[in-house]
């Protein structure tokens, strides 16, 4: 049995041996590999990174299932369990993962560790959601929705509840694909300043949704807002649950999103959720396939 315990235990001749095929196998590693970029199997011999500083069930399970069916690996990893979690820098930590792995996914808290992470990393760096963004969500809600209505562009979406990151990504979105984007909700839960330009603001939930071709909501509470503004939050977004009064007052064939996970009865009640005019396993499946064409995107494959 040929144990590795210890250097002073092993043959002087094994550990050269060791060391001059670890070199052979470094030199015949040339470039990143890459897969035969056809549709098939574009990441084969590829390993990507899926690093997660907060929970997640879709992004997890879509990212790991996608890089798997496109012929790739992944490492799934927590941050709490990294030396990210325990010291060492986000900037060593993406240098030392780019010679290990061939694209990252990072969901983390602060929107600064995603851009320092993509800095200093020397392979393609994912937005996994950010306490600012999560596009990733939104380039899927953009692919379902013209799967079912057609082009998005000129439509009005409505935005009813908390100015958080999945609606900054809705309100980015709106910008590039061209859509008009209303956002109702109360005022100290207002998006962020410079997203102001790309949006409209209408108080009044009931005024907001009329001639929506989508309505739109997410938790009220999110994983980045401490738990003892629950209360609070509840409070000041009672009044824009969306429901069924609240659908009635769109257009008639206006669909539902949500990007999950919902909370039943709070944000939206279960009767839209589970309704004709709701997407939203369409939308948590097209996760997979948007996440896929962003990843061969980044990977030029
Ligand atoms: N919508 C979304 O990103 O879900 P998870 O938090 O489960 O990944
Ligand atoms: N706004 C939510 C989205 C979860 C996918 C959050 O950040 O917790």
């Amino acid at each position: 049995m040929t144990h590795f315990l210890d250097i002073h235990t092993t043959d002087p001749a094994a550990l050269r041996s060791i060391i001059d095929t670890a070199r052979r196998m470094k030199d015949a590693r040339t470039g990143r590999p890459r897969g035969a970029c056809d549709d098939a199997t574009p990441l084969a011999g590829h390993m990507v990174a899926l690093i997660f500083e907060k929970p997640s069930t879709r992004t997890r399970v879509s990212f790991d299932v996608g890089v798997r069916q496109m012929g790739g690996e992944t490492m799934v990893l927590s941050g709490a369990d990294m030396q990210l979690g325990h010291g060492e820098t986000i900037a060593d930590t993406a240098r030392v993962l780019s010679r290990y792995v061939d694209l990252i996914m990072i969901r983390t808290f602060e929107e600064a560790t995603l851009l320092e992470m993509a800095e200093h990393a020397t392979v393609p760096v994912i937005n996994g959601l950010t306490n600012r963004s999560h596009p990733c969500q939104i380039m899927a809600d953009v692919m379902t929705y013209e799967e079912h209505r057609g082009p998005i562009a000129g439509k009005k979406v409505v935005w009813s509840g908390d100015g958080n990151n999945v609606f900054a990504s809705f309100a980015h979105a709106a910008g590039q694909f061209g859509f008009d984007l209303t956002f109702t909700g109360p005022e100290p839960l207002d998006p962020e300043p410079a997203l102001r330009d790309l949006i409209t603001i209408e108080r009044d939930p009931r005024i907001a949704v009329a001639g929506a071709d989508l309505i739109v909501t997410d938790t009220w509470v999110s994983m980045h807002d401490p738990q003892s503004a629950r209360e609070r939050r509840h409070n000041q977004l009672r009044g824009y649950q969306v429901n069924a009064a609240l659908m009635a007052r769109a257009n008639p064939d206006a669909l539902f999103m949500h990007c999950l996970p919902a909370h039943r009865e709070d944000e939206v009640t279960s009767e839209v959720m589970d309704g004709p005019n709701s997407v939203i396993w369409d939308e948590a499946e097209n996760r997979l396939h948007a996440q896929k064409a962003i990843m061969r995107h980044c990977l030029g494959c």
